[in-house]
């Protein structure tokens, strides 16, 4: 490893900071550690233009750690809705309750301690301890394992054990040695990565010769940036068919609470049946409304809610692509000529006006909006 470079990349960072880096934004130069978590978590997977429209939204409606921790899940998940990977807001709630539970409400400053909090992981531990308590702690996500990987021309992928290892070291010491750096370098290393150092057109390639790491950074020198930080090659992720009941009366639909753990877990969204992968002949262009409700509606009598409704129409496909698979949803309409009553506790009907109130999954928000069942007005609040 060259010492040169590692003796001199928080300088250089820090100035390029001053001239190029952004600033300005409202989580930033704040010390409350609630609220530099809050929004380290919404960054996490949310661009910085939609965090800039949310994060004052979240803040106002939950001010404190305190308030956090005493509202009801639903009412977290439905601020959060549409900011997706819906876990960040379960695993906000149970962080804060964490908090005001074993830190008498107030967040530790030891990176170690904030790693044991629900949701925050060890480079999210380091961005909150250095922006808000001044630590010494690295961060490595995605972007500052793509820089590290290119100043070092690390080879292996950063997934593997050993090449993580090696970049954690890197990324402890590469820190300035004056801990009231720590907010500036931590935030200059964010943006130096989301802007400069990106992934396919690092600033480099681009002619100009304006990086500060130029001279000192391997895969420069051997004109390679794209090929670090080296990947695993992936296999697609497998897809699923599934079968979407949007009943309807009057001016209500039928939603279903997901069950916790599952995908969109805690969500309001479509009774569905059972995933099937896809084209394994589940899935057919007509549907009978005995069988939809069998698989869609398990512990309703299914003659009962046959007898009341009418009219079974496809009316959406729509793919939505997870993570780790794709699903492709098969959305059929009904109309129920009375408001049936369920067994199943987790199944309501909810007025079109009301909404706004109940966390949707992305896609069913969309399908609603779509059918102009609802306006995008009723789902703001
Ligand atoms: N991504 C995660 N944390 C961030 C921050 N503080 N600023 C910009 N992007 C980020």
């Amino acid at each position: 490893m060259s010492k040169a470079l590692i003796n001199t990349f928080s300088k250089k960072l820090i100035a390029w900071h001053g001239v190029s880096g952004r600033s300005g934004l409202p989580w930033q130069n704040n010390r409350d550690p609630y609220a530099v978590w809050v929004s380290e978590i919404m960054l996490q997977q949310t661009q910085v233009a939609t965090v800039l429209e949310r994060y004052p939204r979240f803040m106002k409606r939950f001010p404190t750690v305190k308030k956090l921790a005493s509202a009801d899940i639903d009412e977290v998940l439905a601020e959060w809705a549409g900011l997706g990977y819906y876990t960040r807001a379960r695993n906000l709630h149970a962080c804060a309750q964490q908090v005001v539970t074993e830190f008498d409400g107030t967040f530790p400053s030891d990176p170690v301690l904030l790693e044991g909090l629900k949701g925050i992981g060890r480079s999210t531990a380091g961005a909150i301890a250095a922006f808000a308590f001044h630590q010494r702690a690295p961060i490595l996500d995605a972007n500052v394992k793509r820089i590290l990987a290119r100043l070092f021309a690390i080879s292996g992928a950063p997934q593997d054990r050993a090449v993580n290892d090696l970049l954690w070291s890197l990324a402890d010491e590469l820190l300035p040695k004056n801990p009231k750096e720590m907010p500036i370098y931590t935030q200059a290393l964010m943006d130096f990565g989301a802007t400069w150092c990106t992934s396919r057109k690092p600033v480099c390639l681009s002619g100009e010769q304006k990086c500060p790491f130029a001279s000192g950074c391997q895969a420069n020198l051997s004109d390679q940036a794209l090929l670090f930080p080296q990947k695993v090659v992936k296999a697609k992720s497998p897809e699923f068919d599934c079968n979407m009941l949007l009943m309807r009366y009057g001016n209500a639909v039928l939603l279903q609470k997901r069950p916790d753990k599952a995908i969109w877990g805690g969500l309001w969204s479509l009774p569905e049946s059972a995933w099937s992968p896809k084209n394994t002949g589940v899935i057919s262009s007509d549907i009978d409304l005995k069988d939809l409700c069998a698989v869609a509606l398990p512990h309703e009598k299914s003659v009962t809610v046959t007898r009341s409704c009418k009219v079974v129409q496809k009316i959406a496909e729509i793919k939505h692509v997870f993570t780790h698979r794709r699903l492709w949803m098969h959305i059929w309409q009904v109309y129920a000529s009375k408001e049936l009553v369920f067994s199943d506790s987790n199944l309501r009907w909810v007025s079109l006006s009301q909404l706004g109130r109940y966390g949707l999954p992305q896609p069913i928000k969309i399908l609603l909006q779509g059918l102009s069942l609802v306006r995008d007005d009723d789902l703001k609040n």
